[in-house]
């Protein structure tokens, strides 16, 4: 796999880019790519994305996931090639993953025969919504494999680096929402009605304790209140008032406690005002959490290919990754991608000299990891 088409195969990539759910031009260039260097590819039944599958067929089998959906931003780089969509954008640098573990899958096809193993090349539909990791899993393609692997782009570090941590590294994102239920009157008699917006403001303050109160200043914890709606006129008391938000958590002990904390809070000073709260929590992705064995070995082949490894800090965003992770252990990698401006920031940037390292990379360890299996 030479530089020129990687990066070729990049930036066609960050030209076209297509949201979750609706990668079919993606995936049939991927696809194409693929079977012009006959990588047998798996029948997933999902429309979008790919499973490639290389080496001998049999175990050991590790797994290197790449995601390929893009955002609804509208693009603002004065990149040559940049989004050909309208309001679409990869910027998040799925593109860049998609690239980076196709040159992977590519090197690997060279080498199939000294492979001690198999892995299968995830593309991955719909990161961004929370929903291909789910799809790419519950098609039982996946349940051979041993150790998934995958990198995401970071624009904190230049390329050359790359971010290795063992533990926690992505949060748990839950939502939640409440209904505060009391009765509606002309604003003038507030007696005679029972008003949810207080409720609603006292709710808002007590839930910002849950984290400063309830949970261990050694524990990572995000509780937001995003979105609050009540009313639709000034003489007005409405009969409801609406608020959701997130959670976000590096444990699954954390999050339970907050769950509950919410629920008690909300539960209670809704009483207090005389009003009924119906509460929803819904759980979103798990923690990511790093396998340490794995990641001592990654950071062997980083230093190996001259990347410069660094202990990258967590994140409190979500990674459906995690999805992967209860079928086998794994570890994601940060790949230092330059640029200055954030993941979904319109103007987010991934430098295309970090493909071919992150590449290199993510060949080697699954090559290693196979080895590591087999002994
Ligand atoms: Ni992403």
């Amino acid at each position: 796999m030479d530089e020129k088409r990687l990066v070729e195969t990049f930036q066609w990539l960050h030209r076209h880019p297509e949201l979750a759910m609706e990668e079919y031009k993606t995936t049939d260039y991927l696809r194409k790519i693929l079977q012009e260097n006959r990588v047998r590819l798996l029948d997933t039944g999902i429309e979008t994305g790919l499973i490639a599958v290389i080496g001998t067929g049999k175990a050991p089998v590790i797994a290197l996931r790449a995601d390929i959906d893009a955002l609804p931003i509208a693009e603002q780089t004065a990149l040559p090639y940049c989004s050909e969509t309208p309001g679409v954008m990869h910027a998040c640098g799925h593109d860049f993953h998609a690239a980076c573990m196709l040159g992977a899958a590519l090197l690997l096809k060279e080498r199939e025969e000294t492979l001690s193993g198999t892995v299968k090349v995830i593309f991955q539909p719909a990161e961004e919504v929370n929903l291909g990791a789910d799809r790419m899993a519950d098609t039982g393609l996946l349940d051979d494999v041993q150790m998934f692997l995958t990198g995401h782009t970071d624009p904190q570090y230049p390329a050359g680096v790359l971010g290795i941590r063992p533990g926690p590294v992505m949060a748990a994102a839950d939502r939640f929402s409440v209904c505060i239920k009391g009765k509606g009157c002309h604003a003038a008699h507030p007696e005679a009605g029972v008003d949810p917006i207080p409720a609603l403001g006292a709710i808002i303050s007590a839930v910002q304790t849950i984290v400063s109160r309830q949970v261990s200043p050694l524990d990572s914890a995000v509780v937001s209140v995003t979105r609050v709606e009540a009313g639709n006129t000034w003489n007005v008391i409405p009969e409801t008032a609406f608020l959701e938000g997130t959670v976000r958590v590096m444990t699954d002990a954390v999050r339970e406690r907050i769950r509950k904390s919410l629920e008690n809070q909300i539960a209670h000073t809704a009483k207090c005002f005389g009003c009924e709260a119906v509460f929803q929590y819904e759980r979103g992705p798990s923690p990511v959490v790093n396998q340490a064995e794995v990641c001592k070995r990654a950071e062997i082949s980083a230093r190996e290919l001259g990347l410069r490894v660094e202990v990258n800090p967590p994140s409190m965003i979500a990674e459906d990754f995690s999805r992967y992770l209860r079928i086998a252990p794994g570890a994601l990698f940060r790949i230092g991608t330059g640029g200055g401006f954030d993941n979904h920031h319109p103007a987010f940037t991934a430098d295309p000299a970090a493909l071919l390292p992150a590449a290199r990379f993510f060949a080697a360890l699954a090559e290693r990891e196979l080895s590591q299996l087999k002994a």
